[in-house]
C-alpha cells in the first residue's frame, strides 16, 4: 500500500525562529520518512491581512518574495529533504485558486462567519477593514489541503477550527456532488513542545512579539538574546536560591541541554550556580545544536539556483496531483471540458 498523504503550510514570515523549528518542522521532517507529504508556503495567505512593520500583508508585500526564499531555504537547512517530500511554493499551484473559487460557491457564509480564528485575528491584528480574502481564508485552506487530497494535517490546536472546516468542506462536497472525490482530512496532533519567547516562560516565543531567536542569527546574536532571556527575578546574586519554574533559561537547557537539566535545577535552587555562568552554558550548547542547520542555511543561501530547482521540482509534483483532483473536481461539477463540448 502507498503512503498516506500529509499536507501542510507555513505563513512567510522569514527567517524561521526556533519556535516554528521545534513546533513545527522537527515534526515534519520526522513525518517525510512515513508519509507522502506537501509542504508548501503559504503566500497567498499573507495577503490575507494588511501587514505592516515586519509583517507582509497586502499592505506590505515589499519582502513577501525574500520571506518566501527565506523560509524555504531554512526548511531545507533543518531538514526537509526535497527527495523525500515536496516543497514548493502556493501560488505556484494555480490549481489551488481554481479549487478555491469552486469550494467558495459551496462554503456557507455563517461557517466563516463563526470561525473563531476569524475573529482572532481581526482582533489580534487590528484590522479595521477586514477583505474578503481574509473571511475566505479557511475556505483557501481547504483548498490547499484537498487539492493534493491530504488525509493529515501536522498543525497546532490554533489551526483545529481550520482543518475542521476542510473536513466538513469535504464531506459537503462529497455529499452534494455525490462521488468520494475527497478524504475527510485529520489534524495530526503530535506532542508539540511549546517554545517559551525569551522574556517570559509563559508567551510563547513568536515573530511578532519579537522575543524569538532565528535560524538566521549568528552565533554571537544568539548568546546575545540567551543574555537578556528572563530569568527568576529574585535570584540576584550567585548564591540566591532560584526557581527554575517560569525561568526562560531553564526551559531551554530542556531543549539543548537534556542530559545537565536536573543539575541546572539542583544547582539553581540550592545557590550554587549563577545566572550568568547558566546562560553562558546554554548559549554554548545551543550554538552547537544549531551549528549543522545554520551550516547548511549559509550554503544554501550562496546557492539560489539549488532552492530555486528545490522549488521548481516540488511545484511540479504538486501541480500534478492537484491537477488530477481538479479534473475529477470538474466532472464531479459537471463543468464543461476544453476539449469535446
Ligand atoms: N493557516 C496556517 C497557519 O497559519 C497555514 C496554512 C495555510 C496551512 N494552508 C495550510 C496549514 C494548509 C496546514 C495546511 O499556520
Ligand atoms: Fe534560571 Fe539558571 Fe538563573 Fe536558575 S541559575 S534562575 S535556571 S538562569
Amino acid at each position: 500500500m502507498g503512503k498516506r498523504r500529509v499536507t501542510s503550510g507555513m505563513r512567510p514570515t522569514g527567517s524561521m525562529h526556533l519556535g516554528n523549528l521545534h513546533g513545527a518542522l522537527d515534526n515534519w521532517v520526522r513525518l517525510q520518512n512515513d508519509y507522502d507529504c506537501f509542504f508548501f508556503i503559504v503566500d497567498w495567505h499573507a495577503l490575507t491581512t494588511p501587514g505592516g512593520g515586519d509583517a507582509v500583508g497586502y499592505e506590505n508585500v515589499g519582502k513577501l518574495r525574500e520571506n518566501a526564499v527565506e523560509m524555504a531555504i531554512d526548511w531545507v537547512a533543518a531538514g526537509l529533504d526535497p527527495g523525500k517530500c515536496a516543497i514548493f511554493i502556493q501560488s505556484h499551484v494555480k490549481e489551488v485558486a481554481e479549487l478555491h473559487l469552486l469550494f467558495s460557491m459551496i462554503t456557507p457564509l455563517g461557517w466563516l462567519e463563526r470561525n473563531p480564528t476569524y475573529k482572532e485575528m481581526v482582533l489580534g491584528y487590528k484590522i479595521e477593514h477586514p477583505s474578503y480574502g481574509l473571511l475566505g481564508y479557511p475556505t483557501l485552506q481547504a483548498a490547499d489541503i484537498l487539492a493534493y487530497k491530504g488525509e493529515f494535517v501536522p498543525v497546532g490546536k490554533d489551526q483545529e477550527a481550520h482543518v475542521n472546516m476542510t473536513r466538513d468542506l469535504a464531506q459537503r462536497f462529497n455529499s452534494m456532488f455525490g462521488r468520494e472525490v475527497f478524504p475527510i482530512t485529520e489534524v495530526l496532533l503530535t506532542e508539540i513542545p511549546k517554545v517559551p519567547g525569551i522574556d517570559a516562560a509563559d508567551k510563547k516565543m513568536s515573530k511578532s512579539s519579537g522575543n524569538y531567536i532565528a535560524l538566521a542569527h549568528d552565533e554571537a546574536a544568539t548568546a546575545e538574546r540567551v543574555r537578556i532571556m528572563f530569568t527568576d527575578p529574585a535570584k540576584i546574586r550567585k548564591n540566591d536560591t532560584g526557581h527554575p519554574d517560569g525561568c526562560v533559561v531553564y526551559a531551554f537547557h530542556g531543549f539543548y541541554n537534556k542530559a545537565e537539566q536536573p543539575l541546572v535545577r539542583d544547582e539553581c535552587e540550592k545557590g550554587l550556580r549563577g545566572c550568568v555562568d547558566c546562560k553562558k552554558r546554554l548559549a554554548e550548547r545551543m550554538n552547537e545544536a544549531l551549528r549543522p542547520i545554520r551550516d547548511r542555511r549559509r550554503e544554501l543561501a550562496g546557492n539560489p539556483d539549488r532552492i530555486r530547482d528545490i522549488l521548481l521540482d516540488g511545484a511540479g509534483r504538486a501541480r500534478a496531483a492537484a491537477r488530477a483532483t481538479l479534473d475529477e473536481v470538474r466532472e464531479a461539477m459537471n463543468l464543461p471540458p476544453e476539449a469535446g463540448i
